[in-house]
């Protein structure tokens, strides 16, 4: 935003244009869970399944139409029409595209429904080719997401159009791996997430941290900065409560946080999908926001626990040379209309920077946004009431704020701003304590919520 205003102010040409050449413009799409046995004639209770899979009854619930449905994974039709209309926004002057994983439908981990592994593959190759007419002149870099088919050697083949050699090496062995730009200060580094989970994890993570730190070092060393993507982010679930909402191990998580503040000074972005929300996350050290990290929504409309959400692609401005992020415009398909016109149109659902009154994408600026989101109770705040509503990507209209009460409201909020799973525990006890009080003593809601907040930002 700076450049804008010398812009403005001195009018020079040469400057415009060094500024414009600065400008480039990357897409995020993640958890787009292909289900190719979706059929508009399948049972939306049964994951919209053709009848040869399950058998359907005569009270059988039929999907909307072709693009989807709130209770299901995404048939070829939507995911196609996303890549259509990325195609026709920005596909010259794109610079790359993150992929975050989940690409297959979450029915496949179901063991009475697995897909072969062979096929699976099969399945991640047609969106492959897919992604790679959409941006044939782009590089993809794709993240592993836990319902991806894991023989790394077949992967790492099958996308070795967008991954250099050296970047192979490490995906083959451990599904993580670098992007190395030789003239450019931004670099990319792709993490397995995988690696953190409970079930199959060891105190390195296959290596990632020894390798992590030893990459980040590096950087630091050159002066170069880096954006880091994966599936899973750290921390909590913002619309889930108990050891659901959790990611990664508490151990993982800890050592995630301790790194990202560590290197915060060249960690310029950090890209997450999987939990199919828009929502974002602030990294503190000693009280001050040091990194931030964005949570883009699926292109899936399905929601395993809680509740669904319009299909979502989200386009990035930022600076090519350094990676400074300045906004991003999110895409949305609003799935019942396009199920009923039978036309799928991909519109503008909002840009960061006007709809949050943000000029740039900042830890503080993104602390500040925060701190707005618990001022009111949330029906009265029109911050949280945009904040919520893009949440599930419109899937709940003004007058069903009243759905999210404060402890909802508290839950995205302690979510947002605490990574660190005792210290989220901590902020939603703060909360439930003052509205315990607030019950018992039968105060003003709001003077009560104004309370707890000035509470929470003391503890910070
Ligand atoms: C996926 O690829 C297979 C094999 O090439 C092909 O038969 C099938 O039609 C493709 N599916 C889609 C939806 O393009
Ligand atoms: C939002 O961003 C898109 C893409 O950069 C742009 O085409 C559109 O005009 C912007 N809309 C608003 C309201 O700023
Ligand atoms: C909001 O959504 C609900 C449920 O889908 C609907 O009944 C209501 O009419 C909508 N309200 C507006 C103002 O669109």
């Amino acid at each position: 935003m700076w450049v804008f205003q010398v812009l403005v102010v001195f009018g020079i040409a040469t400057v415009g244009k060094a500024s414009y050449e600065k400008i480039g413009y990357f897409w995020h799409i993640t958890d787009f869970h292909y289900d190719p046995r979706f059929s508009v004639r399948g049972d939306t209770k049964k994951g919209c399944w053709q009848s040869e899979y399950e058998g359907v009854s005569r009270a059988a619930w039929r999907p909307a139409g072709r693009f989807g449905d709130f209770s299901c994974d995404a048939p070829w039709e939507l995911i196609e029409s996303a890549a259509k209309s990325m195609m026709s926004r920005h596909s010259d002057n794109v610079e790359f595209v993150l992929w975050t994983g989940d690409a297959l439908s979450h029915a496949f981990s179901h063991p009475a429904k697995r897909i072969q592994e062979r096929k699976q593959v099969q399945l991640l190759q047609n969106l492959t080719d897919l992604l790679g007419k959409t941006f044939s002149s782009q590089f993809v870099f794709p993240a592993l997401g836990h319902d991806d088919p894991m023989p790394r050697k077949e992967l790492g083949r099958m996308w070795s159009r967008w991954l250099p050699t050296d970047s192979m090496n490490t995906f083959e062995t451990g599904g993580y791996y670098m992007i190395e730009r030789k003239t450019l200060k931004l670099q990319i580094i792709v993490l397995n997430t995988n690696l953190m989970r409970r079930d199959d994890s060891d105190d390195d993570a296959g290596r990632q941290w020894d390798w992590l730190n030893k990459v980040l070092h590096k950087c630091q060393l050159h002066k170069e900065t880096v954006y880091i993507v994966g599936h899973m982010p750290p921390g909590s679930d913002e619309r889930q409560r108990g050891s659901l909402a959790f990611a990664y191990t508490d151990y993982h998580n800890r050592r995630y946080i301790q790194l990202v503040r560590k290197y915060s000074d060249i960690i310029v972005g950090q890209f997450f999908g999987h939990l199919h929300s828009d929502s974002f996350r602030i990294i503190y050290n000693e009280g001050r926001a040091v990194s931030w990290a964005m949570l883009a929504p699926s292109v899936t409309p399905r929601r395993t626990t809680d509740g669904p959400n319009n299909p979502g692609i989200r386009l990035y401005k930022f600076d090519k040379d350094t990676g400074q992020v300045f906004d991003y415009t999110q895409y949305y398909l609003d799935l019942s209309s396009a199920n009923k016109k039978g036309e799928a149109e991909w519109a503008v659902e909002y840009n960061f920077s006007s709809y949050y009154g943000i000029t740039n994408i900042t830890p503080l600026s993104l602390h500040n946004l925060a701190e707005k989101l618990t001022q009111y109770i949330p029906s009265d705040n029109p911050t949280f009431t945009r904040y919520y509503r893009a949440n599930s990507v419109r899937i709940h209209n003004e007058s069903q704020i009243h759905l999210c009460d404060l402890s909802c409201a508290h839950n995205h909020y302690c979510a947002i701003t605490r990574i660190d799973y005792r210290e989220h525990e901590d902020c939603l006890k703060t909360a439930a304590s003052a509205l315990a009080s607030s019950a018992v003593t039968k105060i003003n809601t709001n003077h009560i919520f104004v309370f707890l907040t000035n509470i929470l930002r003391c503890i910070l």
